[in-house]
């Protein structure tokens, strides 16, 4: 098996995770790390004997060794590293959401199409048992066409701080840091129909005027999001997030087939319990039943060596970029709904 050589750029709190994972996936090396600020370079660099340290991600593009690159940037610093990348012909793995824009994220995912590089976003929970037997039960047929659901995910009092609360940095809030897990959830069971209009709210109120934690005052970006999807193919997806909130919950993650109903609960995405249940019926009577998912993995093991082998292999991304980009697409639509005092505005999904 030869080794695959990975570049890492943004060395901060997600890289290590990272950083971890791939040194228990055998037959890969991370041989550079590039971050604006050195002295993370050189911490992370020292702590998983990483050879080579770039202040500037560009100059370690021109690596002929490197196959890859990892892009554990803030947020709004997603699309400029990892267009550099794909255009020096080397495959992304980046962490979520994809960008803090549709347009910043329609240029990664027009990047890969061109380089024929893989793209792919880190959606750690794309790799739960808890999603993979929901899907598997979804493409059996078990739920028949779904034509409703709602997904969540939130937390009560639950904001970071840092880079994830600054526009400059993180350009979206809650939507993109964990409604995304929400959004992505709903899409890749529902079978990514196309997104044509969407009506919304956000709001950042409580931040500003909360009473917990003084630092949250400067927060520049939402703390709660909420979305009315319309598909073309006639489904509607309700979607809600936030970081805090006066309330236990925003309600669960649920899916509405003609066959059956599904909920799930995993990570981020709120169920009533981590797990899956079916509500179906059985000769005309109405039944619940918990799905048995097996046992939990090392995720972040598992969406990196499912990234590694796609390269090594030559294989697609193993989370395809235009499915992905369709939560940009809501997610603006949010946005631009708000800003147009919660109307319902018409969204176009890119074509490449
Ligand atoms: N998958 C997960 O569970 C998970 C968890 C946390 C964060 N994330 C995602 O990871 C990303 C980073 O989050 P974090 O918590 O590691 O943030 P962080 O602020 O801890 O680290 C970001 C790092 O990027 C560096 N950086 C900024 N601009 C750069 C540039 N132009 N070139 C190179 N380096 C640059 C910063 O100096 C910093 O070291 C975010 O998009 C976030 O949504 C994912």
């Amino acid at each position: 098996m030869r080794t695959v050589n990975l570049g890492l750029i943004g060395a901060g709190g997600i890289a290590q995770a990272h950083c971890r994972a791939m040194s228990d996936i055998e037959g890969v090396k991370i041989v550079a790390v590039s971050d604006v600020v050195r002295a993370n370079a050189e911490r992370t660099a020292e702590r998983w004997g990483i050879p080579k340290i770039f202040t500037d991600y560009k100059k370690m593009l021109k690596m002929d060794e490197i196959e890859g690159v990892i892009v554990c940037t803030p947020t709004a610093i997603h699309s400029a590293p990892s267009v550099a990348a794909l255009k020096a012909g080397k495959h992304v793995l980046c962490e979520k959401p994809m960008e803090a824009t549709l347009s910043a994220a329609t240029k990664m995912v027009r990047a890969a199409h061109e380089s024929g590089k893989i793209l792919m976003i880190a959606l750690k929970l794309r790799f739960t048992p808890q999603v993979k037997k929901a899907k598997e039960i979804v493409d059996a047929g078990t739920l028949g066409d779904i034509y409703y659901a709602e997904t969540v995910a939130d937390r009560r009092r639950g904001n970071p701080g840092g880079s994830f609360i600054k526009k400059a940095t993180a350009g979206l809030g809650a939507a993109a840091d964990i409604g995304v897990y929400a959004l992505d959830t709903a899409l890749y069971l529902m079978g990514h129909p196309k997104p044509v209009a969407v009506m919304g709210i956000t709001s950042n109120y409580l931040s500003l005027h909360n009473t917990w934690n003084e630092a949250l005052k400067q927060t520049e970006v939402e703390d709660f999001a909420c979305g009315w999807v319309l598909f073309e193919n006639g489904a509607r997806l309700v979607f809600k997030t936030c970081w805090c909130m006066n309330m236990d919950s925003l309600g669960g993650t649920i899916f509405l087939g003609t066959k059956a109903g599904l909920r799930i609960g995993v990570g981020e995405v709120r169920g009533p319990q981590e797990g899956v249940i079916l509500y179906h019926d059985e000769n005309g009577e109405a039944k619940t039943t918990n799905i048995p998912i097996g046992e939990s993995v090392d995720v972040f093991k598992a969406e990196d060596s499912a990234f590694v082998d796609a390269v090594r292999e030559g294989k697609p991304s193993p989370i395809d970029p235009d499915g992905m980009l369709l939560t940009n697409v809501i997610i603006q639509g949010v946005i631009d709904s708000q800003a147009k005092g919660g109307r319902e505005v018409k969204v176009k999904v890119p074509t490449f």
